[in-house]
């Protein structure tokens, strides 16, 4: 199994090609099953999340050719509407082929996504939205059985909660269906921004997105349409807090100005992490030129708050800062894996429930560790780069599901890293 060494202590100098991003792509390769037309889509990550997406649209008989970022599709009509266990139990994301199958086809089956229960990782809202627009399910052997006779039902569905997936669902499903849909309380990331200009390519009517309040005049009949991912604000907000741990600079290219405003905002409290524009809109350089001395208190939040996606990679870049900083996770529980594979490395963290308090220290160590999930895996990468002495990180394959080319990457910064059989 690949692992990934670090020798740490480099000072960062270099430029990054953000790659297109994964959150954005997954529900849109989702969305290509609401047609039988074909579609051209550029900017799409190399990653092996895309690719299981890929298998599981492979199995519902899409027909897809995918290199050099661009993925040319084609959905036939499948011969089953069961996405297996196998296939869906690599990723939490595949749960959003439900809302297409069931607004084209009437039907789907759908394994509960990774391990998943109702209850602990729940998938209750998607399934009661959809509810709303008419469908009825049987959830048995671990799986999500969806059927409705006709087209699925326009309707205003109320989130409880802001979720991600839910909204996307209900935004895809919306596109097909009878009359009018309004989600209210929709979740606004700019993922979803991207899923609504899509499905409008395609056709669609949506209104709001990007904003608590989506409203969806469903059509009979979607195009294909050929659109280009936006950047993945994700991995650009992880490149700016390799740049917090380790100091130096690196200019962030082909990024747009959602995401160059998104991380100037939710940074701002990093007084020492610093941004400059550059002359071309889709560049950003990040830098730190000065000893990180602060006490933070950061939470996360739906956007456009703090990205939970980036607390782990945040812990990692403050071990090392002067100061005492309070973190705290509020979209997700147990998403602290990170926190015991940190303190092997010296990094002092006290974790209690939903807040991990981050005690700076002069140095951290490098060592071996294990990585739990993509955004741990990122984290320890960050610690790696920052430690002294040697890091290596094994289950890198976690990595491998959002990164694209991260070693490459920070080699080109003067990263001492390198991925070992
Ligand atoms: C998406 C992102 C993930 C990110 C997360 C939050 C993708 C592919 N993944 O995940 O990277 O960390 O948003 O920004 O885009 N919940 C329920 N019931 C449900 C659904 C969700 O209670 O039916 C809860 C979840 O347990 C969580 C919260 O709602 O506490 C937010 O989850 P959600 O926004 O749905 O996350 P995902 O869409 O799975």
């Amino acid at each position: 199994m690949d692992r990934i060494q670090i020798i740490g202590g480099k000072i960062l100098d270099g430029k990054i090609n953000i790659s297109g991003s994964k959150n954005s792509a997954l529900p849109i390769l989702a969305a290509t099953l609401l047609t039988d037309r074909k579609f051209t889509i550029n900017n799409v990550p190399e990653l092996s999340d895309i690719y299981s997406m890929i298998e599981l649209l492979n199995s519902l008989n899409v027909k897809t050719d995918f290199k050099k970022n661009r993925l040319f599709s084609k959905a036939s009509k499948p011969k089953t509407l069961i996405a297996s266990y196998n296939l869906v139990r690599k990723m939490r994301a595949s749960f959003l082929i439900l809302g297409p199958l069931l607004a084209r086809y009437g039907f789907a089956e759908v394994s509960m996504p990774g391990g998943c229960a109702i209850g602990s990782r729940p998938v209750d809202l998607h399934i009661s939205g959809l509810e709303k627009m008419g469908v009825k399910f049987i959830i048995k052997d671990g799986y999500v059985r969806g059927m409705i006779e006709g087209r699925l039902k326009g309707c205003e569905i109320k989130l409880k909660k802001k979720s991600v997936g839910a909204t996307e669902n209900f935004m895809m499903a919306g596109s097909l269906a009878n009359g009018k849909t309004t989600i209210i309380n929709a979740a606004r990331e700019p993922e979803i921004t991207d899923l609504g200009n899509f499905l409008n390519k395609m056709g669609a009517q949506v209104k709001g997105h990007g904003t608590d309040i989506i409203e969806i005049k469903g059509k009979k009949k979607l195009n294909g349409c050929k659109f280009k991912i936006m950047p993945d604000r994700i991995e650009a907000g992880t490149f700016a807090l390799c740049v917090l741990g380790c100091s130096g600079q690196i200019i962030l290219q082909n990024i747009n100005e959602v995401v160059s405003d998104h991380l100037q905002k939710i940074f701002l409290p990093i007084k020492q992490l610093k941004f400059e524009k550059m002359k071309k809109k889709t560049e950003l350089k990040v830098y730190r030129d000065s000893p990180v001395t602060l006490s933070l208190k950061m939470k996360t939040a739906p956007y456009p708050g703090f990205p939970t996606d980036l607390q782990a990679q945040l812990i990692a870049a403050l071990t090392i800062s002067k100061g005492i900083s309070e973190i705290s996770e509020n979209i997700f529980e147990n998403r602290f894996m990170h926190v015991s594979e940190l303190k092997r490395m010296g990094a002092n963290l006290i974790l209690d429930k939903k807040k991990v308090k981050v005690k700076g220290e002069k140095k951290i160590f490098g060592a071996e560790v294990m990585a739990t999930d993509l955004r741990a895996s990122s984290s320890l990468i960050i610690a790696g780069l920052m430690a002294e002495g040697k890091t290596l990180i094994n289950r890198v394959y976690h990595l491998d599901r959002g990164y694209e080319n991260i070693e490459e990457k920070l080699k080109s910064c003067g990263a001492l890293i390198e991925r070992i059989k």
